[in-house]
């Protein structure tokens, strides 16, 4: 004996109902208007359909049926007699779950793209706040070059602005109206999908009805935009992890943001951040479940589909909801300028300034590396990683060569060498300050 609960989607479809009910009265007045149903029917039907909806606004729970698309039948049924029945005219669950899921992505979509847009926008905030916060850039988790707050802030920016393209163009992909492609074949009846097309705000029909019926493709890129922000927000959840690590202390996260440990008094946990890095394995394993439902799928429809919700609606709700939640932790972050600009004096984050101005007088670069790296090298020997370039003094640094000038000396600055980087995308001023406005540019597309 199988558990009805086994075939069915109703548990977790419900959220499709008023996509089901706006692509029915839109199928409805199609078939009206093509002279497949009686006008007065179409009415009935539609005054019924609207009436569910009203209910289901107002809290009111459909009774159980196997899915979404038999419960709202049902109930029209219910509500208007034997006329509802007549709603399923060339048609199928097949073309009709299509429809819903399309409808409903194209939608949050653009809520996702809201979300996107919200933490950009506080990143951008925050980047114009820090334009001359000094920071060590790291390559490797090691002291790379000195760079601006606003340049690491801004870089997680432009990360999620590819984020907000990806989604757009997934949602072109769910623009296209299923509806009439039926179970896999079409219809001998005279349907006007184009005027559903229009009716839904589609913009245009699919092709092929045996193709529509099993294609889940653009569900897959929209678990795979849901994968890949989650990883974007857990490599910034990471950053700050490491940042308001006792050993760091470039940040704190807001007291709401954080719990504290139920033994240990002094704790103050970034659980938030932690839990946007463990929320990614989520979104990951939703795109895998998706992939391997596919994977050797005959066509057309297969019942196996119907597990594509479950993932799908997980990975939406758990990337918007992240997203919101990262915008609101960045808005609230205390940032530890002295702690930041401490850090730069160690680590000999300008050494590459010196090797740069011995390039610019003349030396292979090759050459002026290994000159620079002897010299870290003897500087730790004699004094310790605590040690810097800036302890020697114009006579020592012209044992390792005689270009060395007081000009030399000067470039030894994290802020004048974080300062001078401006080619275009660097973390130079000016550069900064085209970032910003491109980044403003992109917000109001
Ligand atoms: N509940 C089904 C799903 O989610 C709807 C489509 C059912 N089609 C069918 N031929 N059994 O996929």
């Amino acid at each position: 004996m199988i558990p009805q609960e086994y075939i069915a989607s109703f548990a977790f479809d419900q959220r499709l109902a008023p996509y089901d009910i706006l692509g029915s009265i839109a199928h409805v007045k199609m078939l009206a208007r093509c002279r497949i149903l009686r006008r007065l029917d179409a009415k009935k039907i539609i005054h019924g359909l609207q009436s569910i909806q009203k209910d289901l606004d107002q809290g009111w729970k459909i009774p159980w049926a196997e899915d979404i698309h038999f419960a709202i039948e049902n109930e029209l049924v219910k509500r208007i007699g034997e006329t509802g029945k007549k709603m399923h005219t060339a048609r199928s669950r097949n073309d009709q779950v299509v429809l819903d899921v399309k409808l409903y992505l194209k939608d949050q979509s653009r809520l996702i793209n809201g979300a996107i847009a919200g933490l950009q926008k506080s990143l951008l905030d925050r980047a114009v706040e820090h334009k001359n916060t000094l920071m060590p850039g790291m390559t490797h988790l090691q002291h790379g070059q000195p760079i601006f707050f606003a340049h690491h802030l801004l870089a997680y920016a432009w990360m999620f602005e590819r984020d907000r393209e990806r989604f757009k163009d997934a949602a072109r992909r769910c623009d296209s109206n299923p509806l009439g492609a039926c179970a896999l074949a079409g219809t001998a009846l005279p349907i006007d999908r184009a005027y559903t097309a229009k009716l839904l705000g589609f913009d245009r029909v699919t092709e092929n009805a045996m193709d529509t019926v099993s294609d889940r493709d653009f569900m897959c890129e929209f678990n795979f935009n849901c994968a890949l922000s989650m990883i974007h927000l857990s490599r910034l959840a990471e950053d700050l992890v490491i940042w308001s690590s006792q050993e760091f202390q470039f940040v704190r996260l807001a007291e709401e943001h954080t719990s504290g440990s139920s033994i240990m008094p002094q704790k103050r946990n970034p659980d938030t951040a932690e839990l946007l890095r463990g929320k990614t394995g989520r979104a990951i394993g939703n795109l895998v479940q998706m992939l391997t439902l596919l994977k050797n799928l005959p066509l057309s429809y297969n019942r196996d589909l119907q597990e594509d919700k479950v993932s799908l609606f997980d990975s939406v709700d758990v990337t918007l909801i992240s997203l919101q939640l990262a915008a609101d932790i960045i808005n609230k972050i205390a940032v530890n300028k002295a702690k930041m600009a401490e850090s730069c004096q160690s680590g000999f984050l300008t050494a590459t300034e010196l090797a740069d101005y011995l390039a610019g007088k003349g030396v292979p670069f090759r050459k002026a590396h290994s000159i620079i790296s002897k010299m870290v090298d003897d500087v730790t020997r004699n004094s310790g990683t605590g040690g810097s370039l800036g302890s020697l003094s114009l006579t020592e640094l012209k044992t390792y060569s005689p270009l060395f000038t007081e000009e030399a000396k000067a470039r030894l600055s994290s802020v004048q060498a974080a300062l001078s980087k401006n080619s275009p995308g660097g973390t130079g001023k000016n550069a900064i300050a085209r970032q910003i406005q491109a980044l403003k540019n992109a917000l109001k597309k």
